[in-house]
């Protein structure tokens, strides 16, 4: 990997479960989803919700303020809003926007990130 910075051990981040890193100014989240690492941008692009606040059910995280829900894997959108009247709104529009995502990997009990 090119220019990958160690975030996190192995050990610091069970499986099902993220977590919120600060590197080079950029507010990530790591996320441990069956021993498979993935790191995409922290913050929400609709109001700045941290996703790392929100709940992680496989590679999908939901933004604890207004619901929306994004795929870790390939950072996309899949649910704007709560998907009420205003998230189908917000989706024709397309106001939300694909989440950042970072390139990671293992390499001993390392997880790097390459930002
Ligand atoms: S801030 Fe995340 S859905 Fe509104």
């Amino acid at each position: 990997m090119g220019n990958s910075i160690e975030v996190l051990k192995t050990t610091d981040l069970e499986s099902g479960h993220m977590k919120a890193v600060m590197i080079k100014e950029q507010d990530i989240l790591i996320a441990n989803v069956g021993n498979v690492y993935y790191t995409v941008s922290n913050i929400c692009p609709h109001r700045a919700g941290k996703l790392s606040d929100g709940k992680l059910d496989g590679t999908i995280v939901e933004c604890p303020v207004h619901g929306s829900r994004f795929n870790i894997a390939n950072g996309k959108v899949i649910r704007r809003l709560n998907g009420g009247f205003a998230g189908k709104l917000l989706g024709l529009f397309k106001v939300i926007s694909n989440i950042n995502t970072y390139k990671t990997e293992v390499e001993g009990d390392s997880i790097k990130v390459e930002l």
